[in-house]
């Protein structure tokens, strides 16, 4: 079985959606961390209450040393790292240690509104701003340039004549529920390979 370590910052609803989905019997893995940078985190709650271990690891405490520690806890005990809203960058040890080992979700269609500072409501309000017709989610695996890593699935949403970035945002999010368990499932089952800076789905 898969074993996962979802990183998190904030209400934690694409963990929620990946609970839903090993609860539902359509994803085989085990979440054996959930960790987040802000003690503050819903996301912590939601973990709690399924008695899933939950550790704080913040910048405040740890500082630059945060991809360290962070390590220390899911070394040797997990097979993929989930960020899942986690606004802190990784660096150093853990990205050479999980080279291909973890993914992030996006709320766009990388590489439009992404990269360092689009992150959360910001990057709806950018897709607003520009007047694109479509934006969407990624989920894309993690290295060491931001959002830059190699894209595993995307999503499609119409922007609105009447969107603003809140109901942009709401809408974006239900596809993140739909791509990340998903994307976790396909890893789980060995279905995808990284070749010359592109995955491919067998
Ligand atoms: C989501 O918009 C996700 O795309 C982004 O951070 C936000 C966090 O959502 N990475 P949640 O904490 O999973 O509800």
């Amino acid at each position: 079985m898969l074993r996962i370590a979802v990183l998190v910052s904030g209400g934690g609803s694409n963990l929620g959606a990946i609970i839903e989905s090993i609860e539902k019997g359509d994803l085989n893995c085990s979440i054996e961390a959930v960790i987040s940078d802000k003690d503050s985190a819903y996301a912590l709650t939601r973990a709690r209450e399924k008695n899933i271990p939950a550790f704080v690891v913040s910048k405040k405490e740890f500082g630059a040393e945060s991809s360290n520690r962070i390590l220390e806890l899911i070394k040797d005990k997990v097979d993929l790292i989930v960020l899942a809203g986690y606004l802190s960058i990784l660096n150093g040890e853990i990205l050479r240690q999980f080279k291909n080992k973890i993914i992030n979700i996006h709320p766009s269609l990388i590489p439009s509104f992404s990269g360092a500072g689009m992150y959360g409501i910001k990057v709806h309000e950018a897709v607003i701003k520009k007047g694109v017709r479509y934006s969407g989610c990624t989920v894309h695996f993690v290295n060491e340039e931001v959002d830059g890593g190699e894209i595993l699935l995307q999503e499609v949403v119409q922007v609105l004549q009447e969107d603003d970035a809140a109901t942009l945002q709401r809408r974006v999010l239900e596809k993140e529920h739909y791509i990340l368990p998903k994307a976790i499932k396909l890893i789980s089952e060995g279905k995808v390979t990284i070749k010359d800076g592109k995955t491919f789905l067998l």
